[in-house]
């Protein structure tokens, strides 16, 4: 167990070799490398005012998120690639990501989603790839993917 720790620890490491705080209140919590930003891990309930407009891989997993504000992204139209799992999120408001059009991957593994509103995915025509697994979802509404043609991963 401990050698599994040990080993997480120094790929975590080695993925952030040149990133440094990020500027700005708020956000100086995380860490930015180029466009990416990873608060990963960080102690937030919720998500951190100042998030670079120029974002494109935003790694929000393992923090205490519980809720999401539907313009929390929209100014965030480079987004290439989310992270939210394991958090605490219960719902999530259908403009979610909806200015969000070049998405390619989108992940909320291991929340507490009990229902996904049937068009939170209907902007994000890009996405490769989406993972919802491991929440409190009975089944998923049929018409979810509907716009996301480009899937590959579920
Ligand atoms: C997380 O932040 C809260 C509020 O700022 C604080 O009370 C708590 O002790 C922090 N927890 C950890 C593990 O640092």
């Amino acid at each position: 167990m401990l050698y599994v720790v040990t080993v997480i620890v120094i790929v975590s490491l080695l993925k952030q070799t040149n990133a440094l705080p990020c500027s700005g209140p708020q956000i100086s919590v995380c860490d930015c490398e180029d466009t990416k930003v990873y608060c990963y891990g960080r102690n937030l309930t919720t998500l951190p005012s100042n998030i670079p407009i120029t974002t494109t891989d935003l790694y929000l997993s393992n923090t205490y998120i519980s809720t999401l504000a539907e313009d929390a992204f929209a100014d965030l139209v480079s987004l290439d690639s989310i992270v939210l799992s394991n958090n605490a999120l219960s719902s999530l408001p259908v403009e979610l990501f909806s200015r969000n059009i070049n998405l390619k991957s989108i992940n909320l593994d291991s929340n507490s989603l009990s229902n996904i509103p049937s068009e939170l995915f209907s902007s994000n025509i890009k996405l490769l790839a989406i993972s919802v697994a491991n929440n409190a979802l009975g089944s998923l509404p049929g018409e979810l993917f509907s716009f996301n043609t480009n899937l590959e991963f579920m």
